[in-house]
């Protein structure tokens, strides 16, 4: 494109400050900042701020009587459940994953800001005794159920790894898995895909450059999955591999059951198209969205939203009566995803006010202390409201859920925090199994060894545990894989 014709076109979307510095840049500059402009249809990314400033404008009505829990015939608990239901549900999942048809999808395009981590969030090691990264204790969990399941089945299937990343956590996350031989996993059962990202606007909807050369961008929140589903030939993939149930996590949470037979199971068996797994709120204050129904639509409503009134409104047994603490662990049906994918560009927009690097009329690059505009993501949960039949699965928070979103300082959701969980989770899989040990002794029981408690009888049952920190392994426990920051 020349620059008259770039001139032209930026200027017929009222962007046209963004070739301010053209003549002072060089060629290589010039041909970076029209190839980045050019990918972007403007006339789209306008349309985009407008719509999330509107959305952002509609006073959100804190109108309780709109707002309904989850009726019992579409919420389950598997702590409420008994032995022989949860295993028939996870009798259904082993079946379906023996027959290659589950698939995980994990979403690790965040930039794990407020963790401060300037590395893929996957990579993360919390100083567990065997030094391993989520990554590392997620792909593990994968290998220890295919084996499970081939073992209850007779059958030896796949589960298929799919990594949502973005295009500063892509490479490097590639290459993690290729410099640690993919965990011990087939490389072609790991598929990477890279989600898109949207420009950073000014108040006025005039997007920011970066640096004179660059546009500012940020990844386009974890609802960018489903443009990404489509554009990247996901949803092709699934096709080709007979991939028919997905469960979706964030990458971020260290007791993630990956590919949870019991929730793939319990989603067929319901037929459900849509699913959020969720934990009790641990108290009415608690800041966490609630997956609940508004005006009869499924939906996650933010803290912020709900009343005080709601929030601490109880049932007749004492339990909150919104208390479904949505912890981003979803499971879609293909078919599902295939439907909401034709529609994404319909889906809802959030606005955050945000300081945003900028280069100002100058030529100055500015690091504001302020807000000085916004960013807009998607959200993974906002197609809930399209499900035909949604369903949700209660967990225990201390089995399945703790996320790492803080610095340790912060004391809260944070690497310790996360460390410390798993670690009181593995004691009590100890006990359970009939061995001793000590609250303030570190055991960590290897995901290659057990997924969930099991497989740990013979090793620990009438042992007293005393040396700490302690791994116990898998007789194939792979080698150890320090994350970047094995320094914990
Ligand atoms: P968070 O919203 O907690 O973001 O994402 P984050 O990147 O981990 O941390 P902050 O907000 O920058 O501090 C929840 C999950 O969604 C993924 C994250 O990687 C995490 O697994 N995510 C988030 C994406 O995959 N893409 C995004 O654009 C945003």
């Amino acid at each position: 494109m020349s620059f008259d014709t770039l001139k032209k076109h930026l200027t017929v979307h009222g962007q046209e400050h963004l070739i301010k510095f053209w003549p002072e840049l060089s060629e290589n500059e010039r041909e970076q900042l029209s190839e980045e402009i050019n990918k972007l249809d403007l006339a789209e990314v306008n349309q985009i701020f407008r719509r999330s400033v509107e959305a952002s404008k509609v006073i959100q009505q804190k109108a309780d009587d709109d707002l309904k829990p989850i009726p019992d015939s579409h919420y389950e608990s598997v702590p409420a459940m008994t032995r022989e239901k949860v295993d028939e549900y996870e009798k259904i999942g082993f079946e379906e994953i023996s027959d290659g048809k589950v698939g995980v999808l994990v979403l690790a395009g965040g930039q794990a800001t407020r963790l401060g981590f300037g590395h893929p969030k996957g990579m993360y090691n919390v100083g567990l005794p065997s030094q391993k990264t989520l990554f590392q204790i997620q792909a593990e969990r994968i290998l220890r159920l295919q084996q499970m399941a081939a073992e209850k089945t007779g059958k030896h299937g796949k589960i298929t790894w799919y990594i949502m990343a973005s295009e500063h956590t892509k490479v490097p996350t590639a290459e993690f898995f290729k410099k640690h031989d993919h965990f011990g996993l087939n490389e072609e059962d790991i598929v990477y895909f890279e989600q898109g990202r949207l420009p950073c606007f000014d108040f006025d909807g005039k997007i920011f450059l970066d640096e004179k050369y660059h546009l500012s961008s940020a990844p386009d929140g974890n609802g960018g999955l489903y443009r990404a589903l489509k554009t990247q030939g996901v949803l092709e993939d699934f096709t080709k591999r007979g991939v028919e149930h997905l469960h979706a996590h964030s990458v971020d949470n260290i007791l993630i059951k990956v590919a949870d037979p019991v929730l793939i199971g319990y989603c067929k068996s319901k037929n459900a198209d849509c699913a959020a797994k969720v934990v009790q709120k641990s108290s009415p204050s608690e800041a966490v969205g609630v997956v609940c129904r508004v005006n009869g639509h499924y939906k996650v409503v933010e803290y912020s939203e709900l009343t005080e009134e709601a929030s601490e409104r109880r049932n007749p047994d004492g339990r909150l009566t919104f208390s479904a603490g949505n912890i981003c662990n979803h499971y879609f049906s293909a078919a599902f995803l295939r439907k909401i994918c034709g529609y994404e560009s319909k889906l809802k927009l959030h606005l955050a006010n945000k300081k945003i690097p900028y280069v100002d009329d100058s030529g100055v690059r500015q690091k504001p202390t302020e807000p000085n505009g916004i960013k807009i993501e998607k959200f993974i949960f906002d197609v809930f409201e399209y499900a035909e039949n949604f369903v949700c699965l209660e967990v225990a928070r201390d089995v399945e859920f703790s996320a790492i979103k803080n610095a340790d300082a912060v004391k809260k959701d944070c690497p310790s925090t996360a460390k410390e969980d798993l670690l009181r989770l593995h004691r009590k899989y100890i006990r359970e199994a009939g061995g001793s040990i000590g609250d303030d002794v570190e055991v960590e029981i290897s995901p290659l060894l057990s997924y969930g408690g099991e497989n740990i009888k013979d090793l620990v049952e009438n042992r007293v545990f005393t040396n700490s920190p302690f791994h116990l392994k898998s007789s194939i426990e792979l080698p150890v894989q320090n994350g970047v920051n094995g320094k914990h």
